[in-house]
């Protein structure tokens, strides 16, 4: 499957997000320090690094859910770092977060649980809700399951209603943290499946945060490799497994022995 197709999509220079120098940091220490770069709009653009290295932080700042200590985050055009809350709920609406746990309300059904942005954001009537929450539900295989409960779900199906219920705002960007993490090896090749062909889709981008590499090599036109509060690298699959940074190697290759100490 690898990028085929889609790198046609990416326009050279047309960045939907744009990070520069970007500083975070958090009781003393610089969890992100200095970040420049950005993510083509159409791309599916991956974040790898240790546990630890500021992946989640990164997403968060992106989100707007922190604010950065220094530099800029731009995101579609726009300026975000001195937004207010009212202004950055416009942008945020831009963007749908698939957390690392599901995150879905327990005493909701399936369908309300989908339907929850839809309510609270639009002014849709309960018919047309019913309408988008079938119609995301089917792109992540999950139709039918409008009336279940979460608990009645495995890991990577509410996995996937989480996606859904990101899916139907119809965001511009879709950032995933963690997708993956506590799945077995099937249940992840088939969430990675709705997750690439989403990332086909005309138009959407998406971001995803992972220390599994294989994985983000299967799904991204780009991954970028972050360590210790730096990039270390930002380059295709391809490229990145022919690197000759020591810290590239270690990583990709998965050696417990290098530059990277554990
Ligand atoms: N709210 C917080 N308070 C203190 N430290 C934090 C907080 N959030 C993140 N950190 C620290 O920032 C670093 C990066 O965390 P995180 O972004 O979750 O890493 P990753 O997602 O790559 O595993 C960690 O060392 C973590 O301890
Ligand atoms: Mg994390």
């Amino acid at each position: 499957m690898g990028g085929l197709g889609r790198g046609a999509r990416m326009k050279a220079n047309e960045a939907i997000v744009e990070v520069r120098d970007l500083v975070y940091a958090i009781a003393g220490r610089r969890v992100l320090d200095g970040l420049t770069f950005s993510i083509p709009r159409g791309s599916c653009f991956g974040v790898m690094g240790m546990s630890g290295t500021g992946k989640s932080t990164l997403l968060k700042n992106l989100m707007g859910l922190v604010r950065p200590t220094a530099g800029d985050i731009i995101i579609d055009g726009v300026s975000i770092v001195g937004l207010s809350e009212r202004e950055l709920t416009a942008v945020r609406r831009k963007m749908g977060m698939c957390f690392q746990y599901a995150a879905l309300f327990d005493s909701m059904t399936v369908a309300d649980n989908v339907a929850f942005g839809l309510r609270r954001h639009t002014t849709l009537s309960e018919e047309e809700i019913r309408a988008e929450v079938t119609a995301a539900l089917q792109r992540v295989g999950m139709a039918g399951t409008e009336d279940l409960y979460p608990a009645q779900l495995s890991g990577g199906m509410r996995k996937r209603v989480g996606i859904a219920r990101a899916l139907v705002l119809k965001p511009e960007i879709m950032l995933y943290d963690e997708p993956s993490a506590g799945l077995d090896p099937i249940t992840t090749a088939v969430l990675d499946q709705y997750i690439a062909s989403l990332s086909r889709e005309a138009g959407m981008t998406s971001v995803i945060v992972t220390h599994e590499v294989e994985e983000l090599f299967a799904l991204c036109d780009l991954v970028m490799m972050i360590h210790q509060g730096h990039i270390v690298a930002i380059d295709t699959p391809e490229a990145l497994r022919e690197s000759s940074d020591p810290l590239v190697r270690q990583f990709v290759e998965g050696q417990p022995e290098g530059p990277i100490a554990v």
